[in-house]
């Protein structure tokens, strides 16, 4: 279920392996091929790229970073990730990434049903479980299955389908939200810009070298129409340090705009009999420190192999573990990216901001301190 990143991939990484699967989306493919979501992929996201051979655009066209900036009035520092840890990220937008895995799902003739509705799971703790929906021509059909994998998001039925009393959440709302706006601009700068200020955190990102991508800390509830061109650029330009050494920060044509919130969240476990969950179908992470795409793609990068093992040959042993040891990777990044988040946004608590200020000049002052950054921001193995 779900024709998303981890959707897609896992289908990608099963046929590779000899099983066969079919896939159900709720939206339309246009609609899920136009989201604007994530950018930056770590290393080993690329790695599995590269190793199911779906890397050749990514090459072509994104860009290599070899680390972030961390700002903060007055001060500006560049953490090289290649030098701190031996890993590099890359920008790509999951709009791209999703082209790809449209194209490779194009290309092998996989069965895809987008624009289903009333999906329903049954018979989930027997040997044969099976899922039922309407098509896109309103007809009523019947799949059944050996497994079933949720790779629909934090809003499909992937995670309500493990019962009540079998489940457990964790939960962290932040009491801020997140404007993001794509321009028509060259970026400012080479690599991303993450900078806190009294006034709130900003992230310089980017998209191509004609296209920029940026954030804005504002208040939980805030309306988009709030946030005029003048208003986002004049703001974008005193956060990220518009003046600081020369810097300048070149506004463009707003091309789109929202408002996103901010959010941990954790369900375990995250295999239920016969059913899988992955990526944000069981956890969500904030978005600082782009962990959310990362962490879909890892979850995928264990359950592949393991369903393999389970089909293909009877060894259960893989998928038995799948939950625990995804879940060690999961909480691991849901601990970065609330540090990430904690450390970067500014409260009205003078206290607390002293404390991030003290925090960013230890990331940025000592060899310790980036190395723990850039080792969590650039990609844990797999396998932790
Ligand atoms: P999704 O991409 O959510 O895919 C799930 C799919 O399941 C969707 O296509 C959905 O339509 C489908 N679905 C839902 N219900 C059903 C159903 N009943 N039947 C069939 N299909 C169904 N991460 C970052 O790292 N950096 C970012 O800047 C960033 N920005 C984000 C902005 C937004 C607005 C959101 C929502 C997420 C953002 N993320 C970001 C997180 C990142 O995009 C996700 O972690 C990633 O998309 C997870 O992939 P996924 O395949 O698990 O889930
Ligand atoms: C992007 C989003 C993030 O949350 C982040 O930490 C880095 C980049 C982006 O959308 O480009």
């Amino acid at each position: 279920m779900g024709a998303g990143p981890s959707g897609l991939l896992l289908s990608h990484l099963l046929a590779a392996g000899g099983v066969e699967s079919v896939v159900l989306e709720s939206r339309s493919r246009a609609h899920v091929a136009a989201r604007v979501r994530a950018g930056i992929l770590e290393h080993s996201t690329v790695e599995l790229l590269r190793a199911a051979g779906l890397d050749a655009r990514l090459r072509a066209e994104g860009a290599e970073h070899r680390g972030i900036h961390l700002h903060w009035p007055g001060e500006r520092h560049h953490l090289d990730f290649v030098d701190l840890v031996g890993r590099s990220v890359w920008a790509y937008g999951q709009t791209e990434l999703q082209k790809d895995l449209d194209a490779a799902t194009a290309a092998r003739g996989q069965e895809v049903h987008h624009e289903v509705t009333d999906v329903a799971l049954h018979g989930l703790t027997g040997d044969r479980p099976h899922v039922t929906f309407t098509d896109a021509g309103g007809v009523a059909r019947r799949l059944d299955a050996d497994v079933v994998v949720g790779c629909d998001g934090a809003f499909g039925p992937g995670r309500a389908a493990v019962p009540a009393d079998l489940r457990t959440t964790w939960e962290r709302t932040y009491p801020f939200a997140w404007l993001g706006i794509m321009a028509d601009v060259a970026p400012s700068t080479e690599e991303l810009i993450y900078a806190w200020h009294p006034d709130g955190f900003a992230l310089h990102s980017l998209r191509s070298p004609s296209v920029s991508r940026f954030y804005l800390q504002v208040p939980v509830g805030t309306d988009v129409a709030s946030w005029s061109d003048d208003r986002t650029w004049d703001e974008l330009a005193e956060r990220l340090g518009h003046g600081h050494d020369g810097w300048t920060l070149t506004p463009g044509p707003i091309t789109e705009r929202s408002v996103l919130p901010m959010r941990s969240f954790v369900q375990t476990p995250m295999r239920h009999g016969r059913l899988f969950l992955v990526g944000d179908a069981a956890h969500t992470v904030p978005p600082t420190g782009a962990k959310g795409l990362n962490l879909a793609v890892a979850d995928v990068g264990l359950l592949a192999p393991a369903l393999v093992a389970l089909l293909r040959r009877g060894e259960a042993a893989q998928a038995d573990s799948y939950s625990e040891r995804a879940l060690r990777r999961v909480w691991r990044c849901t601990h970065f990216s609330w540090w990430m988040t904690s450390m970067l946004h500014a409260g009205d608590d003078p206290f607390d901001r002293q404390l991030q200020l003290s925090q960013l000049r230890w990331v940025t002052g000592s060899a310790a301190g980036a190395a723990g950054l850039a080792e969590n921001y650039a990609g844990l193995p797999l396998e932790l």
